[in-house]
């Protein structure tokens, strides 16, 4: 095996390429310092490059697999003889390499079977098994886009992905690093967070590497900072490849699969998995069938060749760990989507309303005995849903207002959020006292009380139209207030956007005839 930097065969695309009798592909574990091109000619060598990952990734291994049989083959035909045993003995040596992905030994099983048609008939069968993953993944990967697009539908996502699923993992463009090509492809990325996949940082060195070189703005995140990016809603979809899909539908893929999936069932973001369908294993019926590949303590108790702990250490190494098919939204095929536990039957992803409801609260007899608050303080804790929830009303109002007018205390939190959606300036409506001058000031009747709100002057010039906005509207007093400040100051007013509507309150006809547009309402 030779080692040789080559810029030009990075240009040329596939992962793996057979130039000359040889494989010729990237050495994994010297990116992102260096681009190291390996040429192999022998199993042998081809055995050590899977063992230490210098291919690596489930797709990339299948095809590393076909082309090691037709080097085998290549090797053991003399005369036009093929000695077939020795090309089976390699191949099973060649399948076992790694245990996990069922991808390799599908890979070596492939290529085995054109065997009895000679060596450049196996050669064919890899090469052909190379062109054919990339179309696969584009075609998974378009179909997963579409599926997060669907069940997160904002305009910009935040997507986690672990490990490393891009093209150098697969015969190119990637998997779930795939998806997210093709939504930064349409504009759809704002972040992805990489984590950086302890031991053997594939996440750190790879993701990043290959982010980078797509353009795609990224942040790398330690693997237990994943729950708190969750919990702190950071995070809008969970996208990972998948090394085997048992029958049942569990996944084993790279260790801290499980924990990830863990914390977004916990958090309610969607958890995808993208792969090809040679990665489900029809012979193994669940996710407590497959083999956990355990590597050496020295890849736990090393970092980049330096002792991170007392020498002699034990470790516990295992390189894969197993998802249950109940965390998981659903696995994404090239031919189909499989939904897994955490999607219930075949129903719509949960409406902003529908998760409004489930966010906030009714307190009867509050402030006043007789009065029944809504408290939507739930949704502010979640910021997932008051993003979607501004993006909701920007959208209502798309076009139609150049400023966001806001009310104090609740008003302010949505106001805030719909000015960042929209991108207009934020005005802010407060209580008597609080603004310096020049001021315009309403007084009005509340549902339990009276009040008077203020507005500093010109800050909606003559020519803006106002959205205004505010958590719940009840009676409308005190939204026609605001609408009243608006249009003293010469401006107008292009609607009223609320989170959630008391309907029985007819505060909507007090409004008319500007438009209203409620998130959510209460059922009479
Ligand atoms: O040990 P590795 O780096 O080969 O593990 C790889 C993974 O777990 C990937 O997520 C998986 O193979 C999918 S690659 C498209």
């Amino acid at each position: 095996m030779s080692a040789v930097s080559l810029a030009e065969e990075r240009r040329v695309e596939p992962t793996l390429m057979w130039r000359d009798g040889a494989i010729v592909t990237l050495d994994q574990t010297a990116l992102p310092h260096q681009e190291v091109t390996l040429r192999i000619t022998t199993v042998d060598d081809l055995i050590d490059a899977i063992t230490r990952l210098a291919i690596r990734g489930a797709p990339a291994l299948g095809i590393a697999g076909a082309f090691g049989v037709a080097l085998s083959a290549y090797q053991h035909c003399h005369d036009g003889r093929l000695l077939t045993e020795r090309v089976q003995h390699d191949a099973t040596r060649l399948a076992h390499a790694r245990p996990t992905a069922v991808n390799l030994a599908w890979g070596v099983q492939r290529a085995l079977s054109r065997l009895p048609e000679g060596a450049d008939a196996v050669l064919s069968e890899a090469i052909a098994m190379a062109e054919e993953d990339e179309r696969i993944n584009r075609t998974a990967a378009r179909h997963a886009a579409d599926l997060i697009r669907q069940l997160c539908p904002h305009p910009r996502l935040r997507i986690l992905t672990h490990c490393h699923t891009g093209r150098l993992a697969t015969g190119g463009w990637g998997t779930a690093l795939g998806a997210i090509r093709h939504l930064a492809a349409d504009g759809q990325i704002e972040m992805v967070l990489a984590t950086e996949t302890r031991p053997l940082l594939q996440g750190a060195r790879l993701t990043v590497w290959e982010l980078r070189e797509a353009g795609i703005p990224h942040r790398l995140l330690v693997d237990s900072a994943a729950a708190t990016a969750l919990a702190t809603g950071m995070v809008d979809c969970v996208v990972v490849g998948a090394d085997r899909i048992a029958a049942n539908g569990d996944v084993a893929n790279k260790i801290g699969t499980y924990s990830l999936a863990l914390a977004a069932a916990r958090h309610q973001v969607p958890f995808l998995v993208v792969a090809p369908e040679s990665t489900f294993d029809a012979q193994t019926p669940n996710g407590a069938a497959i083999t956990i590949e355990e590597r050496p303590a020295t890849e736990v108790t090393t970092l980049a060749g330096l002792d991170v702990t007392c020498t002699d250490t034990s470790a516990f190494n295992p390189a894969f760990d197993i998802t249950p098919t109940e965390l998981i939204t659903a696995v994404v095929t090239e031919e189909r989507i499989r939904y897994g536990g955490r999607h219930r039957g075949d129903a719509p992803a949960p409406t902003v309303a529908e998760r409004l409801a489930r966010l906030s609260t009714v307190v009867p007899d509050f402030p006043r005995p007789g009065i029944r608050f809504r408290d939507l303080a739930g949704v502010y804790t979640c910021a997932d849903t008051l993003r979607d929830a501004a993006y909701a009303l920007t959208e209502a109002f798309r076009g139609e207002f150049s400023h966001v007018v806001a009310v104090e205390a609740r008003g302010f939190i949505l106001g805030t959020a719909v000015a960042l959606a929209a991108n207009r300036p934020l005005v802010l409506v407060r209580k008597a006292g609080k603004l310096p001058g020049p001021l315009r000031s309403v007084t009005y009747q509340l549902e339990y009380g009276q009040d008077t709100l203020q507005m500093q002057d010109h800050t909606v010039p003559p020519e803006g139209r106002a959205l205004i906005v505010d958590d719940v509207l009840a009676t409308g007093g005190t939204l026609s207030a605001v609408a009243e400040l608006v249009t003293q100051n010469g401006a107008s007013v292009a609607g009223f956007g609320v989170l959630w509507e008391l309907p029985d309150l007819n505060g909507a006809q007090r409004l008319h005839p500007h438009r209203v547009v409620a998130l959510g309402r209460e059922r009479s």
